[in-house]
């Protein structure tokens, strides 16, 4: 299956900036040649050109709420469209918020399509912030929650689903590797029943059991997406990320994650985003997302014909 690379040049809902620079460093790191290498057909489709960053206080709770959902409608049809085209849609971020429109036309395309939709949120973060609940009313903070429904209607209206309804309901996510969540998120997190894989789960049970569960019920009928929020990884090893949160997933438990990933042969769309050039080490964290989505798309040591 073809895909395509879709540039997203924005830190639109951060709290630091420098996250606009993430699709140049992934190209400069070899992500196409990586994939190449694997068989893919690549097509890089550059960057989409959306708002520049105000860097203003919040509103009302939101910090850059129109620009915010300007890049995102902007990023919610070109992935539509590589979905329409059959393509695997990489969306290189650019800030988390950004999943917002990227998973937002993949849900509206497994809509159409009747597949199952199965969403594995990578991060340190859970993401699931209102404006209520913010401490900094940046909306990288705010997607998963948006998502399921809580958030303004140019942020939770993106996808018109049949029937009207959220994007995501809470079931058809997982999160992994969470390590960071607000007071008020955390409740909302138990309240909504998130399932969530925390770093206590990946310490007690190990990243394979995890990953067994996260992708329990995953079947031919399932579109696999992963957002891929860079911040997952240990900061020891991924410094150049805007939110570092100690105690994540060594490189190691990152390999295995994407290895099972790419063993159930259902990813069908990605996002990588949240990379920080500004706060990187000559690029070493491009290199590692390289490396780490090379297993994602299943570079293996060996030609395994079963798990061990
Ligand atoms: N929970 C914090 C907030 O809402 C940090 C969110 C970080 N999110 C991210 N995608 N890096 O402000
Ligand atoms: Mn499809
Ligand atoms: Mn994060
Ligand atoms: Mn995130």
């Amino acid at each position: 299956q073809p895909t395509s690379l879709i540039g997203a040049p924005t830190d639109i809902g951060a709290g630091a900036r420098g996250a606009s620079m993430g699709p140049e460093a992934l190209r400069v790191a070899g992500l196409q040649a990586a994939l190449e290498l694997h068989g893919l057909q690549v097509f890089d489709r550059g960057n989409l050109g959306g708002p520049s960053n105000p860097w203003l206080p919040p509103v009302n709770g939101y910090r850059h709420l129109p620009e915010v959902a300007q890049w995102n409608r902007l990023v919610y049809d070109a992935v539509y469209a590589e979905l329409q085209l059959g393509h695997l849609p990489i969306l290189l971020g650019g800030d988390h918020s950004l999943g917002l429109g990227s998973i937002s036309a993949v849900a509206r395309h497994c809509a159409e399509s009747g597949k199952k939709l199965r969403v594995l949120w990578l991060d340190a973060h859970a993401d699931f912030n209102t404006s209520e609940l913010t401490p900094s009313g940046n909306v990288h903070g705010m997607p998963v929650a948006c998502l399921c429904g809580f958030g303004p209607a140019e942020l939770t209206q993106l996808a018109a689903m049949p029937g009207g309804g959220p994007a995501l309901r809470p079931e058809q996510i997982r999160q992994i590797g969470i390590r960071s969540v607000d007071a008020g998120e955390k409740r909302f997190v138990h309240e909504q029943g998130l399932e969530v894989f925390d770093m206590r789960a990946i310490d007690e049970v190990g990243m394979r059991q995890v990953m067994e569960r996260a992708l329990a019920g995953v079947d031919t009928h399932t579109h696999l997406h992963v957002s891929f929020d860079v911040d997952f990884l240990d900061p020891d090893i991924a410094p150049g990320v805007g939110t570092t949160v100690p105690g994540g997933p060594t490189y190691r438990e990152a390999q295995l994650c994407m290895e099972m990933i790419a063993d159930s042969g259902r990813l069908a769309s990605l996002d990588i985003v949240e990379l920080n050039p500004a706060l990187d080490v000559r690029n070493k964290t491009a290199v590692l997302a390289v490396d780490l989505v090379e297993s994602l798309f299943g570079k293996s040591t060996l030609m395994r014909t079963r798990p061990v």
